[in-house]
């Protein structure tokens, strides 16, 4: 199958699991305990059905959005997801090259398998792009407050903080299949220091007694001030998903400007909301206090009606995590791009058939809801 072949995102999943071994699909595709939260991601959108407005000009149609101070070519980014040595062995460079021809953000997971200097500068060769460093907050700060500082000096634009992950979810297929990255990957991001156990594991390394873990289950709401301290980068939180943290996100001194309504791809809390149902109470509370935050969504999105939905429901944009893995194991960098490509000419295509020529024409009014009654109704 070429890459040709590949119509829509169902299709890319389908080949890409044909590519990978068992061991790395399920690491990829898997979500925590049941599954749950995972499946519910992707149900929550067919919830909502787009109501079609006719007979307007829709011959022109301008999906381009405005974050960082810069334009993507429509609002969607790449979510920060590890190990991407793991669906090809140009990995992250690849795809922040892909994202870049293609116009959209690049999120670098702190446990990506190139450094993040590496990415950005792969990405550099094919144009201007803006990078985001997802982080965790290690029990030794240092190693944290080191990622910060030479992501800045790289030219990173912005910090995805990830909040949902005090401890890591109960992932049955890592147990299962022993999951370990192959000796020939490493996580540079580290240098030749290692950070504990999690880190340890993944890489068989067994010569250090780094206390630090993956995250530092102490982190609270004050530690946001000492991040604060140390950059001037922008700050986002990942992981967010209720009314009281978004207060709580805003009105911290530690100056938040943007929040990601997430549940790691329902790869941490079984059974936690929706992502799409945890939007309209966190987009109501943030903007409510601040309309300078932005609020954005990962979790479940598919295809380009995805993506409207989620607009309609307040959202200034999305991120994907899968779907990146899924090109990078089909086809590298034109798989990605070819991805990318497919939910911006259906994101488009979607507009246009509803009736919106421009982002800020989406809005509630463009969904109906089913209701109790099995019927679908305006929100
Ligand atoms: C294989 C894999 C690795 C991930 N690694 C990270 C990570 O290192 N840090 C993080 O904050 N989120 C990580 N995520 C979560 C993604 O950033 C994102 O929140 C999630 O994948 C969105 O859901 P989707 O896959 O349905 O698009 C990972 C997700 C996957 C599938």
């Amino acid at each position: 199958m070429g890459l040709s072949d590949i119509l829509c995102i169902r299709d890319l999943q389908r080949a890409a699991e044909g590519t990978l071994s068992k061991t790395v699909r399920e690491y990829f595709n898997d979500g925590a305990e049941d599954g749950i939260a995972l499946a519910d991601n992707i149900s929550a959108f067919d919830r909502y059905k787009i109501r079609q407005r006719v007979l307007r000009d829709v011959s022109s149609i301008d999906s381009q959005k405005q974050a960082f101070g810069s334009t993507m070519s429509f609002p969607l980014a790449v979510a920060p997801s590890g190990m991407q040595c793991l669906a090809h062995p140009e990995g992250e460079q690849a795809t922040a090259r892909a994202a870049t021809r293609a116009g959209v953000f690049m999120g670098v997971s702190t446990f990506a398998t190139k450094s993040l200097e590496d990415v950005k500068r792969a990405g550099d060769e094919v144009g201007n792009n803006v990078y985001l460093l997802q982080l965790y907050i290690f029990k030794n700060r240092k190693t944290t407050e080191d990622l910060v500082r030479r992501a800045e000096r790289a030219g990173y634009k912005g910090l995805l903080l990830t909040v949902d992950t005090p401890r890591l979810g109960n992932r049955y297929n890592m147990t299962r299949n022993d999951f370990k990255l192959p000796p020939h990957l490493r996580i540079p991001n580290f240098g030749e220091k290692k950070v504990g156990p999690f880190v340890q594991h993944l890489t068989r390394d067994t010569t250090t007694e780094d206390d630090s873990n993956i995250n530092d289950d102490n982190v609270t709401w004050e530690t946001l001030v000492w991040l604060r301290s140390i950059t001037k980068m922008e700050i986002w939180l990942k992981g967010l998903s209720t009314a009281e943290d978004a207060e709580l996100a805003v009105r911290s001194p530690a100056t938040i400007s943007g929040i990601i309504v997430s549940n790691h791809g329902g790869r941490q809390l079984e059974s936690a909301l929706p992502t799409l149902d945890s939007l309209s109470e966190v987009v109501a509370t943030a903007k409510a206090r601040s309309r300078d935050v932005q609020v954005w969504l990962d979790g479940g999105v598919r295809k380009g009606s995805d993506i409207f939905k989620a607009l309609a429901l307040g959202a200034d944009g999305v991120l994907i995590g899968r779907i990146p893995l899924w090109g990078l194991a089909v086809g590298g960098e034109e798989g990605v791009l070819r991805a990318l490509d497919i939910l911006k000419a259906e994101f488009q295509h979607t507009m246009a058939l509803a009736g919106c020529t421009t982002l800020s024409e989406i809005s509630p009014s463009s969904l109906a809801r089913r209701t109790a009654s099995g019927v679908y109704a305006k929100l």
